[in-house]
């Protein structure tokens, strides 16, 4: 193989005969090269980093040319002038001892351990204008790489092509770029169906991240509903022409949005009395009105409702004695004290042309912000069902308290419920935590694009089944990962390998401090996108 390669020298830069840049040839070493890995000795003059990726030129068993993309996984140096022995000998006879340097020394070398990631054979379509046309083959490797065989620098492009990173440009969500490349990260558009998982630590770039793809997905005309525990997508929201609304402030939501267990739930007292008669009785009435009025009448109902229907069954079920009755009475009647339980909002209405609803939730404690999420699920669950609304992603920022591992949480059950059919019946999920540990498992390993930014180490074992095929030294540097980069990572037909992603600036204000960039002009930036 070596000799179809007529190497010269441009500077100090290898090129192969076609003028490519080589930047190392792959080494037999450590029980490589596989299918899967390769090792390679780093030409002197380039510097490769991990994470970035080349690819190794060679042929296939049939004799035709092919491309093996790698990904650059750890680097090393062999120098054994510098090994123990020698460094102790330098140490205790203080010679001087100089000795020739990488690139003149014979012995001392870089090298670097990859990961192969696809094989790209060329397909020729003939002759166009006396050149010939080439298609491109992208398949999983199988072709053996073969130690000799030079590794050389590929285009931008080309990487777009194989990793599927970028479709067409006005059709892919614009995310950011591979981390020290240039290289656009574009997603296809069908990730928005398989829910979306942001995780990392405490100011590592969730939330800008999110304002990120609330801008993305509001070219592409997704309404979006946002549960915004902090405010920090008021300001996004406001120049993204959307609606900020507070609980209890224009904006409430029916006792009918709630299942007899919210309800139980919303209502002060101890875990243990919820168990008792007086519960039992809140509890019938609730699920019959909701037999009564929603499932069969289609009509909301309210706290007054609630009371009387209470009222009218405590004596059908036995629960008429006074000393049931009353309290059920009076603890039902407490639930007017919820400023956000009233009249339904007018979904229908809202939920229009890409908008985007922003649930401004400050100052709302855990129990109001499962509620309020709770019955938000359930509402828009039953609007889509019956096709009344389009297609809608839900979200919310600190998921782990919305929705904890803990079976008995109505959130946590509704939410599984819409990670598990949810794409079905046309709603996405968007579920930013800054602790995946603490999150419903099951809801974690049904969100399928992530994007995982630096993270602490006690976090990672909570999301090890959310890696992909990200390499061990890609997840070991999770923890210190700069901020505004994330490993994305999803399934191989939405993220084909899992790749380290600087987010791009954002067009929309960041925590209402910079400013309004929309503010002079309402046209959408992105005019293609409309299509
Ligand atoms: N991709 C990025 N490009 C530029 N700046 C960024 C980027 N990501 C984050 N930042 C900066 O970092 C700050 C903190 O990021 P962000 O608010 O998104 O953190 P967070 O992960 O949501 O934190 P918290 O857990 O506290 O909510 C942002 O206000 C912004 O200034
Ligand atoms: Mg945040």
């Amino acid at each position: 193989m070596a000799n179809i390669y007529k190497e010269s020298s441009l500077g100090k830069v290898t090129v192969t005969e076609d003028h490519e840049v080589v930047i190392g040839q792959v080494i037999c070493h450590n029980g490589t090269p596989t299918t899967s890995k390769i090792c390679a000795r780093i030409d002197p003059a380039q510097h490769p980093a991990p994470g970035r990726i080349y690819a190794v030129k060679g042929r296939n068993p049939g004799g035709e040319k092919i491309l093996i993309l790698v990904r650059v996984e750890k680097m090393w140096e062999h120098n054994p002038h510098e090994d123990a022995l020698s460094s102790n000998i330098n140490q205790v006879i203080p010679i001087e001892i100089a000795y020739a340097k990488e690139g003149q020394s014979t012995v001392i070398y870089r090298a670097f351990e990859a990961d192969t990631l696809e094989e790209i054979s060329f397909i020729s379509n003939g002759k166009r204008n006396g050149e010939e046309e080439l298609s491109l083959n992208i398949n999983n490797v199988t072709t053996l790489p073969r130690s000799g065989w030079p590794i050389i620098e590929v285009s931008d492009e080309l990487i777009s092509k194989a990793l599927e990173l970028a479709p067409d440009p006005d059709l892919g969500l614009d995310i950011g770029h591979i981390h020290t490349t240039n290289i656009p990260v574009r997603l296809k558009r069908d990730v928005i169906q398989t829910h979306l998982f942001i995780c990392g630590g405490i100011g590592r770039g969730k939330s800008y991240a999110r304002g990120v793809i609330a801008e993305e997905y509001w070219a592409h005309k997704i309404c979006q509903i946002n549960i915004d525990p902090m405010g920090e997508m008021v300001e996004a929201t406001k120049d993204l022409g959307g609606m900020n609304i507070k609980p209890g402030e224009g904006f409430t939501l029916p006792l009918s949005a709630l299942q007899a267990a919210d309800v139980v739930d919303a209502i002060p007292g101890h875990a243990r009395s919820k168990t008792t008669n007086i519960f039992s009785l809140i509890k019938y009435a609730h699920d019959k009105l909701l037999d009564e009025k929603v499932s069969k009448l289609g009509q909301e109902f309210g706290v007054n409702d609630l009371v009387k229907k209470i009222e009218d069954v405590a004596d059908d079920i036995g629960y008429g004695a006074k000393g049931t009755l009353y309290p059920a009475l009076l603890k039902a009647k407490s639930l007017s004290n919820f400023k956000y339980i009233g009249d339904p909002f007018d979904w229908k209405t809202h939920l229009q042309d890409g908008k985007i609803i922003n649930i401004d939730c400050r100052g709302y404690s855990v129990r109001d912000l499962r509620l309020i999420t709770a019955s938000i699920a359930r509402d828009i669950q039953r609007l889509a069902k019956k096709r009344e609304i389009p297609f809608v992603v839900f979200s919310m920022d600190e998921a782990h308290l919305i929705a904890p591992n803990d079976d008995n949480v109505v959130t946590t059950q509704v939410l599984r419920e819409i990670a598990r059919i949810g794409r079905h019946y046309r709603i996405g999920l968007i579920m930013t935590t800054q602790s995946p540990a603490d999150m419903d498992k099951s809801i974690l390993k049904r969100l399928l694009t992530r994007m995982i930014f630096a993270i602490e180490s006690d976090q990672l074992q909570a999301i090890r089944g959310v890696f992909s095929d990200a390499p061990d030294e890609i997840i070991k540097q999770l923890p210190k990962l700069p901020k505004g980069t994330c490993l994305l990572t999803g399934v191989s037909e939405t993220i084909k390998h899992a790749t380290l992603t600087k987010v791009r600036t954002r067009k929309t204000t960041v925590g209402g401090s910079t400013p309004n960039v929309f503010s002079s002009d309402k046209r959408r930036p992105f005019p293609n996108k409309e299509k």
